[in-house]
């Protein structure tokens, strides 16, 4: 927009456009800057910050003295001491066009302001990354760190000297080098927090949420996270975050004059910060020319999910230092440098749904369906909202504008939602309380953060775990039916439930993929084979939650029937052995749907069937309250028979010799297991005496 364009009627407007950007910036720079809690994406903000930038350029009789493209960032908060900086801490000017031509129109400007002509040589910069975090000013009196101060508003910040000591990667004291540490030296870099150490920290405080905790909420993005943490005031928080940091340039320096450092170029200064003991980014280079920072731009812009952090472009900036004196400043930023930006890894999209998968474990999860929007690299149309509590808290309702974001190779995440533009009537979100795969009853076990399907052996969305599961060794087992023909027989829509395992014949398997006669047959008679069980086998091969090998074995010696397990109330549960109020009430909830029973007595017609046995005579047994742990190779039971001969004695196995172990049976080639016994003084016996013990001698 021009000003000779502009008629008396649109001045108003424009001045009013005016006015309403300077309130908008001043709002969200607010939140940004002094709250950590921004309610629109960068680029959003960066692109009202750029209209009002031109406004004023275009129509100067609207400038102001108070408007946001004045200043530098935000008013420091006041529980913190001020610090007035030595040397103001400057702002870089920030190229916003993505492109090849936003590095080469930066070496044209260069060249221009130093009077080069094209037959000169190409200038030479300093290629770093642009971090994502916030900027520290360190300060260092003879060699130790005295204090440590955030920019604020350039001329006086924030002292944070506590919590950034917390940062291991800042030295507190710095190393000799060849270069005289002198007796002033400010080091100026970035504080940020690392993509896993962000990640973790989200997590954490998920649980804690989930746990009740109050006042505790998820961090938006590692930046906002590692702002917050330099803004604790308690140090032992701050230490939490794991924060980082990386050394970029210098504030206040002894002059060469009074025994202070020279240095010539750029990297030099880099180099011997990093001699002193900071951290300076290994992909940092010197390079000559527009292709050079072109082809720099490009291959981080390609790398950069790679980095274990975040960075939002590239900065250069002239080597020599000469001429970055030669080219001084405008206003409050150098001529000398410019930060490059990158694609937004964050951007802002409706929601048009919210949908609920379920895992193959059964757990349900919220997902946003998103108006397509390309962020972070790629086009994003689904986000998750993790758990019911999340989606809650984030408070992300159908028709909303939401904030998504997507960095690295981490999963797509709504971070929040932009209130002021919710319009839409629509309701919060609630969680189904019924899966909505197979309809099966959804619960949330106390303590818990995810519903979980109960319909194990029926749900479509479990099918292949259910299968994998039944079949294991130590269940049903099923030999040779592994991940792989699992897969192929679920996706071939071969089996769908597991009573289709005894429905298989050779014509359904033949023409399988890697399926020969042989292997064929193979599997046929071990599915054969696999009819014959027992019912502790059967038992923990149904895959109710909580209910593993032991509390299936437990189970069978107590009710001795499956039909006797099946009708059991949540009382008769709990009389058995290691069966809790969680177990009894899981147990209950599985056989308490339709379909579950269903897939049982198909089953058992298909011909499965096992020994019942009587209700336990609640006879004490021999190895009851002992702990045993197996190790080497016995001279004739093997590993897992042994164990089932303890198990069905009353006694435990353990993977692991501790103070409690009662019993370590050793075989030949036994290894530490036995060393660690003979330490701790645990009984070591052979077979033969394991077989008396089993038989009831002492
Ligand atoms: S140099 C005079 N180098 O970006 C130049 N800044 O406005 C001062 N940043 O506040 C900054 N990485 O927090 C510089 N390699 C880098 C940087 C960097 C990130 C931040 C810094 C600064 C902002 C630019």
């Amino acid at each position: 927009m021009t000003s000779d364009t502009v008629d008396l009627f649109s001045d108003t407007a424009l001045a009013e456009r005016v006015q309403t950007l300077r309130q908008q910036l001043q709002h969200h720079g607010h939140r940004y800057y002094v709250l950590d809690e921004p309610e629109i994406p960068d680029v959003e903000y960066d692109r009202l910050f750029t209209e009002l930038q031109a406004l004023e350029l275009a129509h100067p009789e609207l400038s102001s003295a108070d408007s946001p493209t004045r200043r530098v960032g935000g008013a420091p908060l006041v529980q913190f001491a001020s610090v007035r900086h030595a040397v103001p801490m400057l702002s870089i000017r920030t190229e916003t066009d993505t492109l090849a031509t936003g590095a080469e129109n930066f070496d044209a400007r260069v060249r221009r302001e130093l009077g080069l002509t094209p037959s000169d040589p190409p200038v030479a910069y300093v290629a770093e990354l642009k971090f994502d975090g916030l900027a520290m000013n360190l300060r260092y009196e003879n060699g130790v760190l005295v204090s440590a101060a955030t920019r604020g508003d350039g001329e006086v910040g924030e002292d944070v000297t506590q919590n950034i000591r917390t940062i291991r990667q800042i030295p507190l004291r710095l190393n000799a080098a060849a270069v005289d540490i002198p007796p002033v030296l400010e080091v100026r870099g970035e504080v940020y927090m690392r993509r896993d150490e962000f990640e973790a920290l989200n997590e954490r405080q998920r649980e804690k949420i989930a746990h009740g905790a109050k006042g505790e909420k998820t961090f938006v993005n590692p930046r906002n996270a590692a702002a917050g943490g330099v803004r604790q005031l308690d140090p032992a928080i701050a230490a939490q975050r794991r924060l980082s940091f990386f050394a970029y340039g210098l504030g206040e320096v002894t002059p060469a004059t009074q025994g202070g450092p020279e240095f010539n170029t750029h990297y030099d200064l880099l180099m011997t910060l990093k001699a002193w003991g900071f951290p300076v980014a290994e992909q940092t280079k010197v390079v000559r020319g527009a292709p050079e920072l072109v082809a720099f731009h490009q291959h981080m812009g390609e790398t950069r999910d790679q980095l274990p952090y975040d960075i939002d472009g590239v900065v250069y900036k002239v080597n020599a230092l000469a001429l970055q004196r030669q080219m001084g400043f405008v206003t409050r930023e150098p001529r000398w440098a410019v930060a490059h930006k990158y694609p937004a890894q964050e951007q802002l999209t409706t929601v048009l749904g919210i949908d609920v998968q379920v895992g193959r474990t059964g757990k349900l999860t919220p997902v946003a369906k998103l108006a397509p929007v390309f962020v972070g690299g790629v086009t994003v149309t689904n986000a998750t909202l993790h758990n019911e509590d999340e989606a809650r808290r984030k408070d992300v309702r159908i028709g909303d504008t939401v904030i998504v974001r997507r960095a690295g190779d981490v999963i797509p995440e709504v971070v929040s939602v932009v209130l002021e533009k919710r319009q839409g009537q629509a309701e919060q979100f609630t969680m189904p309380r019924q899966c909505p795969v197979c309809g099966s009853a959804a619960v949330r076990e106390e303590g818990e953060a995810d519903y979980r399907c109960t319909g194990g052996l029926f749900c479509g969305a479990q099918r292949k775990e259910a299968i994998l599961h039944y079949a294991h060794r130590r269940a049903v087992e099923v030999d040779g039916l592994g991940d792989r023909l699992v897969e192929v027989l679920v996706d071939a829509n071969i089996i769908r439930t597991l009573p289709d395992l005894y429905r298989l014949g050779l014509t359904s398997l033949a023409g399988l993929d890697r399926m020969a006669d042989k292997s064929a047959n193979n599997l046929l008679e071990a599915i054969e084979k696999s009819k014959q069980t027992t019912l502790p086998r059967f038992m923990f091969g149904l895959g109710i939650r909580h209910v593993g090998e032991a509390t299936a074995k437990a189970l069978a010696r107590y009710f001795g029937k499956l039909d006797a397990i099946m009708n059991a109330s949540e009382e008769a549960l709990l009389e058995v052995d290691d069966v809790g109020p969680v177990v009894a009430q899981s147990i209950r909830t599985f056989f308490d749907q339709a379909h579950n029973r269903e897939v049982v007595e198909q089953l058992r017609a298909c011909g499965v069937t096992w020994e019942e046995g009587e209700p336990a005579e609640r006879a004490p047994q021999p190895l009851s309250g002992k702990t045993f742990v197996i190790t080497g190779t016995l001279p004739t039971l093997g590993r897992d028979e042994a164990k089932d001969k303890v198990e069905a004695a009353g006694g435990k196995v353990a993977g692991s010799v501790s103070k409690k172990t009662d019993y370590v049976v050793a075989g030949a080639e036994a290894g530490s297991k036995l060393t660690k016994a003979l330490e701790l003084g645990v009984k070591v016996i052979d077979e033969n005496q394991l077989m008396e013990l089993l038989n009831g001698g002492a």
